[in-house]
């Protein structure tokens, strides 16, 4: 048995016959080659999968793919355009906030939802929506100085 999907993925309509039982994760990577979407733990603990749903950051592994059909989703190949880094991933690589970088891709996007909705976040809050994915490298010092690089009031 196969479903029929239709997304608009990093701004492109896409259409896609697939396997009900897969995740939105499995179709980014496996489907769509979107391998910048990362599957760590796979079943919603460490955050790694998140991508954007309506602009809305979701774990990806807890979403099944027809779940997803309809929506807008972003991942993190959509964020730079034409070569330019967005100025969250820009900030990101000022600060050097990653290691490994298995949890960037969520971290960015992530972080770049709070910056969409409120230019001026609180870094508690900050703290609050980032505190889902687990950066097994423990990079988190240097990925709130990236925030507030973003904040730009060093604070
Ligand atoms: Fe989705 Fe871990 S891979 S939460
Ligand atoms: Fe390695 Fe976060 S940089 S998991």
């Amino acid at each position: 048995m196969t479903i029929d999907l239709s997304m608009t993925v990093n701004g492109v309509a896409r259409r896609i016959t697939t396997d009900p039982r897969l995740t939105l994760t499995e179709v980014l990577r496996e489907e769509m080659l979107l391998t910048g979407t990362k599957e760590g733990c796979g079943v919603g603990e460490c955050g790694t999968c998140v991508v954007l749903a309506d602009g809305k950051p979701v774990t990806s592994c807890l979403v099944l793919a027809g779940d997803a059909d309809g929506a807008n989703i972003e991942t993190v190949e959509g964020l730079a355009a034409d070569g330019e880094l967005t100025e969250v991933q820009q900030a990101f690589v000022n600060t050097g906030a990653f290691q490994c970088g298995f949890c960037t891709p969520a971290m960015v996007l992530t972080t770049t939802a709070i910056f969409r909705e409120n230019d001026h976040p609180d870094i508690e809050d900050v703290k609050q929506a980032l505190g889902g994915i687990l950066c097994r490298c423990g990079a988190y010092p240097k990925i709130l100085e990236a925030v507030i690089e973003v904040k730009g009031d060093g604070a």
